[in-house]
């Protein structure tokens, strides 16, 4: 039976866009839901060209278990993919989705993540601490900031000279070649162990 994705997305939505082109058409899964906690984001314009219904929740609504529920079930959200979403994931979310939902982090975690690791500063925290490598991962949400268990990594060399614009570059390209294929993987991977 088909499964159905709900994509979290706040930002410029690349990611966002990449699910949504590899799963238009794909015989496992599609998206039915993209949720942004900010109107006016280019994430939420994206999945509306995708045909993909859009909602944008502040952050009180975000909280609320009787409404963010009810709002997934009325999608048939079966996984839960977080792409550059800003808030911290409520604890009735991350006990509902268990083993169901999971963020994509622009560097090697444990490194370089939790609170004020987002955007060029995780960058320009890899190319301070003059790290050779730099990456992506992929990781299971619980209730702290890039702590879940990780699912996957892909890494990527970090240039003498770079700029943290040229290494964001190469951190996204992974990101872009893999997300995907990691949510479809963790979808069929489940479908043994039904979700
Ligand atoms: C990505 O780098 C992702 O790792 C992080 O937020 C960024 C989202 O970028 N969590 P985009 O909006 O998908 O372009």
């Amino acid at each position: 039976m088909m499964k159905h994705i709900a994509i979290f997305a706040s930002g410029t939505g690349s990611n966002a866009r990449r699910i949504l082109e590899y799963f238009e058409g794909h015989p496992l899964a599609r998206v039915s839901l993209l949720l942004s906690g900010r109107p006016e984001v280019p994430a939420l314009a994206i999945a509306r060209s995708f045909g993909v219904d859009t909602v944008v929740l502040d952050k009180g609504r975000f909280s609320r278990e009787d409404i963010v529920l009810p709002l997934l079930k009325a999608h048939s959200t079966d996984f839960i993919a977080l792409a550059g979403f800003m808030w911290k994931i409520p604890a009735y979310l991350v006990q509902k989705y268990q083993g169901r939902m999971v963020n994509i982090h622009p560097a090697l975690l444990p490194k370089f993540g939790g609170k004020g690791m987002y955007g060029m500063h995780v960058h320009e925290a890899v190319i301070t601490a003059k790290e050779k490598e730099s990456g992506m991962t992929v990781h299971w949400v619980n209730e702290y900031y890039d702590e879940g268990a990780i699912v996957l990594q892909a890494h990527c060399p970090v240039f003498p000279g770079d700029s943290p614009l040229e290494l964001a570059k190469r951190v996204q390209a992974l990101e872009h070649r893999f997300y995907p294929v990691i949510i479809e993987h963790l979808i069929a991977n489940a479908l043994n162990n039904p979700i």
